[in-house]
């Protein structure tokens, strides 16, 4: 029997600095895909996964985030004598219960691991979740719910990993691959942001991770990895040493929204998947597309 896996860490500290101006103000996390902040999708995957706990690891002007998932007094209160009952379920629908979640701030922008390590003492000495929220996972069955099959069967460490082009493994963390069988595979190296010519594979750690509570006890040392950070990949491989970890191929499309065109590509796909939207917006994208054709062509 393996230790449940009962907590989730969001880590939401990032500047966000790609999207400005949007996020000079407002975190990237709050972004809307379609109606939704994209925060609000990862802890949807989570909970469906059993999750009961989420913590969130931000920064300086990140507050919005924590209200976004609290009460909103005034709002239910106009929206009740309004009788908006369907815009009061929404709202309820994605509250959390009063005390499952925990917030805290990393303070200095150190990177992932150390952000991850921020969690440590709400998370306690079990083995825990890690969504990075920017990866926004569509599928039937959410990414971590799918991570639990193998986490059954070998426990461990597991991340979900998917297929890129060989020329973008240079913006991930890359794994190299050993024996699989039908939940997973075995994970033998892993590297963060290499060269494309000393990439182990093309499979990209994608954002989703089951990690055992020791890879704080590696966090702690704050040994610095690529790009002069402390980095959850080189922890990983330390944890390697004495722990297995298992890559689990996400069967589904992840799109990296911590770019412009992944996060528009997102709302796109996801507007599409709504059937109160997709037949209005699909035809809006048929015209736009032929226009953008059609002007093309002129201008060649
Ligand atoms: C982080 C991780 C990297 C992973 C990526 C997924 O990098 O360090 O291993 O592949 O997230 O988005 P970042 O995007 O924070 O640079």
């Amino acid at each position: 029997m393996v230790n449940r896996i009962r907590k989730a860490v969001f880590p939401v500290a990032g500047l966000g600095t790609r999207f400005l101006p949007a996020t000079k103000a407002m975190p990237k996390e709050m972004l809307t895909v379609v109606d939704r902040p994209i925060i609000q999708y990862a802890v949807d995957e989570a909970r469906e996964a059993g999750i009961e706990h989420f913590v969130f690891v931000t920064g300086r002007n990140k507050s919005v985030i924590a209200d976004h998932f609290d009460i909103q007094v005034e709002l239910e209160m106009t929206l009740g004598e309004r009788g908006k009952t369907k815009e009061l379920e929404l709202l309820h629908r994605d509250l959390p219960e009063p005390g499952t979640t925990s917030f805290t701030r990393q303070q200095s922008p150190l990177g992932l691991g150390h952000a991850v390590w921020c969690a440590r003492d709400i998370v306690g000495r079990e083995p825990f979740a890690l969504l990075l929220p920017d990866m926004l996972m569509q599928a039937p069955t959410g990414c971590l719910s799918q991570m639990l099959r193998a986490y059954e069967r070998h426990g461990g460490n597991v991340i979900a990993v998917e297929e890129v082009p060989h020329d973008q493994v240079g913006s991930y963390g890359i794994v190299a691959k050993g024996e699989e069988d039908e939940t997973g595979f075995r994970i033998t190296g892993m590297v963060e942001k290499p060269k494309p010519a000393d990439a182990p594979s093309n499979l990209i750690i994608s954002g989703r991770y089951i990690l055992q509570p020791e890879i704080f006890d590696i966090l702690s040392r704050h040994e610095t990895g690529a790009g002069g950070e402390i980095q959850v990949t080189d922890a990983m491989l330390r944890l390697m040493e004495t722990q297995r970890f298992t890559g689990v191929r996400f069967d589904g499309k992840t799109y990296d929204c911590g770019a412009k065109v992944g996060f528009l590509a997102a709302n796109v796909a996801y507007a599409l998947a709504r059937p109160d939207i997709a037949p209005g917006f699909r035809a809006e994208l048929r015209d736009i597309l032929d226009r953008y054709d059609m002007a093309l062509a002129d201008s060649e």
